[in-house]
């Protein structure tokens, strides 16, 4: 029989197809079999003309693709039909394209992708998943969704080349895919929700997608719903970290996977300033660990841990005459680690690594003490072997957790200034310029507590123009320092008021690096 033969190409198919409905009935559940003959029938055809392979290699290709095609749709469910995604850019509020899922999802969507694999993947490993929904994204991510217009879709935002790839702990287990059965591969995104929570597999994308549709009455009729009418993706480059995406102040983000200081109470962040990000992350330290830290600190004898005046700069040895706080260092203490952990949750990077982080500082500024506007990304320095380009493959400090530990009542200074945000409380046309805020400081009672023309005085200025953040004990506070693509974020600019009381104001520090820290 030759099996090349224009018969074959058209009886084959429809034996085949008529088959594999009957033996996988799951296939008639999902009403898509009047659909899915025709184009059943278009797709083996097109196998078959594939003079490159032999018909046992074409039948066994075909059976494992329609059996990998049923574990599938085991696995993803029924998807009510109006149900949709929001494709983001990663740190981006606005989508780049909303599509319905059950046009993401559909049978020749999925049948193209998995003729481009070969062998059936395992439905619930994370990174097959996110490289099985870079694909499928790719092809309907539309214009909006890709970064040049040469080659429309999402895999040039998701593989930046390695040039500006940054090597992740868990890099040789990307899985990269093709776009055509004999073009280059490209590494994938990975996808996370608007919580930061990484999506790892394809029952959790179930999961959340059934979230959302449960919503709608006529689905699931007495079940509870949280309610998101649209499915929110946030894609993420190879070598990048999940970054929040605050769509305006006072925006609240539901972090329910994070465990909190009271665990009846949600851990939230609320947002503070979208550009800078600043956030305040509602329910994260308790009194109790805020207290433990600061005991710790203060109970440290060894010498480079123990309170002592601030350092700065990349070696760390620098005393630094805009830096007059005091600093100890937690490197191991059970709540300092605790609490680190739990932050790696928060930022949403997965697995806990603990070269990723700083060490928990502590700080504390007395009567007068500050700390000059500043970043805390760290500038290149031309001794140091270390590779600070963030933008490229790089690593650098990436994102700032403060813990405050003592209160500080209104006007006596000890906050934490952005100088490029705005306070909350104030409208929008009585904000006050430098100049104003200046003239109040020198007629208030605080003047005396600066030297007039000091760096000291300048800064507290600063404080009574732009977004303030007053210390509270256990209030923590999250900002980034670097852009999405890894850039330094300018915008991140802050510092420490100068502490008008002779109370001391105390709090907690950590950084948390794009890879490896050094
Ligand atoms: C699947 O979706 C694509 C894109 O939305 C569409 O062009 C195609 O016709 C759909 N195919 C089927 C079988 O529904
Ligand atoms: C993100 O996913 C986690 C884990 O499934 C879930 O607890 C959280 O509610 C989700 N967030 C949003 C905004 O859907
Ligand atoms: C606090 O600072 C002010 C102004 O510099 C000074 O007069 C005062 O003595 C200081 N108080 C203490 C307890 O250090
Ligand atoms: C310093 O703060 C304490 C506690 O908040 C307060 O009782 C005291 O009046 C303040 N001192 C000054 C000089 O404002």
């Amino acid at each position: 029989m030759n099996w090349r033969s224009p018969v074959i190409y058209l009886i084959f198919p429809y034996f085949l197809a008529v088959a594999i409905i009957y033996c996988f009935p799951n296939l008639q559940d999902n009403k898509i079999s009047s659909e899915f003959l025709p184009l059943w029938l278009s797709y083996t055809s097109k196998i078959l003309q594939d003079k490159t392979k032999s018909p046992t290699n074409l039948v066994s290709e075909i059976s494992w693709q329609v059996s990998c095609y049923q574990q599938f749709l085991d696995k993803i469910g029924v998807i009510h039909p109006t149900v949709s995604v929001a494709l983001h850019f990663n740190g981006q509020a606005e989508p780049c394209n909303i599509i319905i899922v059950k046009e993401l999802l559909n049978d020749s969507n999925v049948l193209s992708t998995l003729r481009l694999l070969d062998k059936c993947p395992d439905w619930e490993s994370q990174y097959f998943t996110d490289s099985f929904l870079t694909r499928l994204l790719h092809d309907l991510s539309s214009l909006a969704c890709s970064i040049e217009d040469q080659h429309p879709g999402l895999h040039q935002f998701c593989d930046r080349g390695l040039k500006r790839t940054p090597i992740l702990r868990d890099h040789r287990l990307l899985v990269p895919y093709k776009l055509t059965e004999d073009g280059p591969s490209y590494l994938p995104c990975h996808f996370h929700n608007a919580s930061g929570y990484r999506l790892s597999s394809v029952s959790l994308l179930r999961e959340w997608i059934q979230d959302m549709s449960c919503q709608q009455e006529d689905y699931t009729a007495g079940k509870t719903c949280r309610g998101h009418p649209t499915l929110e993706l946030y894609a993420v480059p190879a070598g990048r970290h999940f970054m929040f995406a605050p769509k305006y102040i006072g925006e609240i983000i539901p972090l329910p996977h994070v465990p909190g200081a009271d665990p009846t109470q949600p851990v939230n962040l609320e947002v503070l300033s979208v550009s800078p990000r600043v956030f305040d992350l509602v329910n994260f330290v308790s009194k109790q660990e805020s207290e433990d830290l600061v005991e710790r600190a203060l109970a440290e004898t060894r010498e480079s841990y123990r309170l002592q005046r601030s350092t700065t700069g990349s070696n760390g040895r620098e005393i630094n005459r805009y830096r007059t706080s005091e600093t100890a260092f937690d490197a191991a203490g059970e709540t300092a680690m605790n609490i680190k952990r739990r932050s790696f949750a928060v930022l949403g990077m997965g697995n806990y690594i603990e070269s990723y982080a700083d060490g928990v500082q502590i700080l504390r500024y007395r009567n007068g003490t500050a700390y000059q506007k500043h970043l805390d990304w760290i500038e290149p320095n031309t001794r140091s072997q270390h590779n600070y380009d963030s933008a490229g493959q790089g690593s650098n400090r990436f994102a700032t957790l403060l813990l405050y530990m003592n209160d500080i009542e209104a006007n006596q200074g000890g906050e934490t200034v952005f100088a490029n945000a705005w306070p909350l409380d104030v409208a929008e046309t009585k904000r006050l310029s430098l100049e104003q805020a200046k003239s109040q400081l020198l007629e208030s009672e605080f003047s005396n507590f600066l030297t007039q023309g000091s760096w000291e005085e300048d800064l507290a200025v600063w404080c009574r123009s732009r977004l303030a953040i007053r210390p509270k004990s256990a209030r923590t506070v999250l900002f980034y320092s670097q852009l999405p693509d890894g850039q330094k974020d300018e915008s991140s600019q802050h510092g420490a008021c100068p502490v008008f009381n002779t109370t001391k104001v105390k709090y907690g520090v950590i950084c948390w690096w794009s890879t490896e820290s050094l």
